[in-house]
């Protein structure tokens, strides 16, 4: 949650903060990719950016690869009908990428060149911070005018209360996990479940609560290893049977199968198992809450980009719209919520 933050506003407030304002020239044709990491929902986002844009009069293109398909020149026309029968759909119809071409001044230069050829008088951008890295690169070396939207299922970007796919990505991994219990009941094991979250524990923690993990290791709470051999031994000790550990990707533990390996000789007799989820978090028809935030964050983009903003990115904070400076969506750190982690173990 954010507070105290000067440089977000609502919308309603739109005309008397200080966010940067730039006077531009009027918008006629705008361009709308997805880059880096796919998430549930990003479909949503197309539509309701290509529908928003639509109804005010301009004319929409899709960038196809994200970055990529700019430098390439990778782009098509879209209209209200392109983006019909996606709302419920994973993936991206636009597709994706992780460019290293574009984190060169050339191939930056060969984007705005693309984008200037396809007369794009503004960017939405749907992805993660690498996604507005570069965004905010294009703004401040070209002054290309471009809004974020926040996709990502890691839900580790400051200015939003969630990201599009996270929400999605918690049910999936919730579900993976109550499977993964049914067996490690039957067999009285102990399951290391890893959850993706390169750099962030929002997945693990959530989900770790949602499945009665008995122990949730993240990032953001390093916990020794003398600490997670200790916990263990509790809870062995008090039920003597099955149990679960969620692990964070990015914990420093460096994943399940590290930890499995550091707990291999203490705990052998339960015999321990390791289940890395991947990305099938990733993957998936989108929540109904995912599709709700998706389609009023690719509206938003729209509207907020014919209202002058620039290099901001939007998000919904205590159910009110919200711009956030695009460099804060990275640089400033979003919490995770310590109490559940107490609550976790109250719990368990
Ligand atoms: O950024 C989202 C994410 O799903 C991370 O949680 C994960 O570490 C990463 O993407 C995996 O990326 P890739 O698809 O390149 O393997």
């Amino acid at each position: 949650m954010i507070s105290g933050n000067e440089y977000t506003c609502q919308f309603s407030r739109f005309l008397t903060t200080n966010l940067e304002k730039k006077t531009l020239k009027s918008i006629k044709r705008i361009a709308v990719f997805t880059s880096g990491g796919d998430s549930p929902g990003m479909n949503a986002a197309i539509r309701a950016t290509v529908r928003t844009a639509t109804k005010n009069g301009l004319s929409v293109m899709g960038i196809r690869f994200g970055f990529q398909g700019m430098i390439d020149g990778d782009f098509v026309e879209m209209h209200h009908h392109s983006v019909s029968n996606i709302l419920q759909r994973g993936g991206t119809i636009l597709k994706s990428a992780r460019s290293k071409e574009f984190r060169t001044l050339e191939g930056r230069q060969k984007a705005v060149a693309n984008l200037k050829k396809h007369n794009i008088d503004a960017l939405v951008a749907i992805g993660g911070d690498g996604t507005f890295r570069g965004a905010t690169e294009l703004y401040n070396e070209f002054e290309v005018p471009v809004v974020g939207v926040p996709g990502t299922i890691d839900n580790d970007l400051f200015g939003t209360d969630e990201t599009i796919g996270y929400d999605t990505a918690l049910n999936t991994a919730m579900e993976a996990i109550d499977k993964i219990r049914d067996t490690a009941d039957a067999h009285d094991r102990l399951f290391l479940v890893e959850v993706m979250g390169r750099e962030a524990g929002f997945i693990a923690l959530e989900t770790g609560i949602a499945s009665g993990a008995e122990l949730i290791l993240l990032p953001e709470a390093v916990k020794k290893l003398e600490y997670i051999s200790e916990t263990l031994r509790e809870v062995f000790k008090v039920q003597r049977r099955s149990s679960l550990v969620i692990v964070a990707e990015g914990d420093q533990t460096g994943g399940a199968l590290n930890l499995a390996e550091q707990l291999k000789d203490e705990f052998g007799q339960y015999e321990m198992r390791v289940s890395v989820l991947g990305h099938l978090q990733r993957g998936g028809s989108p929540s109904s809450r995912d599709r709700v935030l998706a389609s009023r964050l690719g509206s938003a983009a729209v509207e907020t980009l014919l209202n002058g903003h620039s290099s901001v990115m939007v998000g919904v904070v205590n159910q009110k719209n919200i711009l956030t400076p695009m460099h804060k969506t990275w640089s400033e750190k979003k919490s995770i919520n310590f109490e559940l982690l107490e609550l976790a173990k109250v719990i368990r």
